[in-house]
């Protein structure tokens, strides 16, 4: 049970000249909510965008259940039970609920006895149940996905994630355009998910919200990684002053001691 799900080796990632990122490591554990913390253009995304087969890494290895992988695609990593919920979410605003959740997995009938069609009354179904797993009763399953709000939004991504079988699940900055109240939903499902057994990878520059349901926290600065921690090995100040804003903040505030202003 010691072996990750996830690791990445001294994996290096360049755009042009830019250096998205450099020599970091990463391991992923069973059952584990591991947050990743970091500036904006630490590398974050690029990170997970090599986890979940959308790039491919200039340097390093990826092992997934101790063994190499390659991924040319975000499907090779579905395929594998890694799911990812962008910060732009793929879901369709125009159409229901129900039709999002089963978007690309439509469950057909036949009519008149040969005609395959979406079987809407079952999409319906499956909707509300994967949405009441994860603790959501939903009301009305012809609701336009357009019309709900963030957080909704955030929550019909996720459940429809781990209805379709993900074992990892990557969450890229869920909470970062949503008030207090729907973040605190996003982070409650987060929890939901890892009870139902699966691992989570949570991105986020804000750590008062990583804090109160991660395990493990690892920190990215500028490409590169200044290390992974457990919850017990470090607190939220300390996490704060690790990251890039809280040294620079300190230091304005030491340039401003003393300032009248
Ligand atoms: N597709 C891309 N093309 C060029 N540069 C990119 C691309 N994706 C990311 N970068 C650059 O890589 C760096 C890291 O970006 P990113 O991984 O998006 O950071 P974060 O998610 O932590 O904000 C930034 O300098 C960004 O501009
Ligand atoms: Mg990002």
């Amino acid at each position: 049970m010691n072996q990750p799900i996830l690791e990445l080796q001294q994996i290096g990632k360049n755009f042009g000249t830019v250096i998205a990122l450099s020599g970091v490591s990463f391991k992923l554990m069973a059952g584990q909510v591991h947050c990743l913390l970091g500036d904006n253009g630490a590398g974050k995304s690029t990170l997970i965008k090599i986890l979940s087969g959308v790039h491919r890494p200039d340097h390093g290895d990826y092992l997934v259940d101790g063994k190499g992988v390659d991924f040319a695609s975000p499907n090779q990593a579905l395929d594998n039970g890694i799911a990812t919920v962008y910060q732009d979410l793929a879901l369709a605003p125009l159409l229901s609920v129900a039709r999002n959740f089963v978007l690309g997995r439509e469950p057909l009938k036949n009519r008149f006895g040969f005609l395959p069609v979406m079987d809407l009354d079952l999409a319906a179904s499956i909707a509300r149940e994967g949405m009441a797993r994860m603790g959501i009763t939903l009301r009305n399953t012809e609701q336009m996905v357009g019309t709900m709000s963030g957080g909704e939004r955030q929550c019909l991504a996720i459940a429809r994630a781990v209805h379709f079988g993900a074992r990892v699940l990557i969450l890229d900055e869920p909470t970062a355009a949503l008030g207090v109240k729907q973040s605190a939903n996003v982070l409650r499902l987060v929890k939901r998910a890892q009870a139902s057994g699966i691992s989570v990878i949570l991105i986020t520059h804000n750590v008062n919200h990583a804090f109160p349901v991660a395990d493990h926290f690892t920190l990215l600065n500028r490409g590169k990684s200044m290390g992974s921690f457990a919850k017990s090995e470090t607190s939220m100040a300390e996490l704060l002053d690790m990251m890039a804003g809280g040294a620079e903040m300190k230091r304005l505030m030491a340039d401003l001691e003393g300032v009248t202003i």
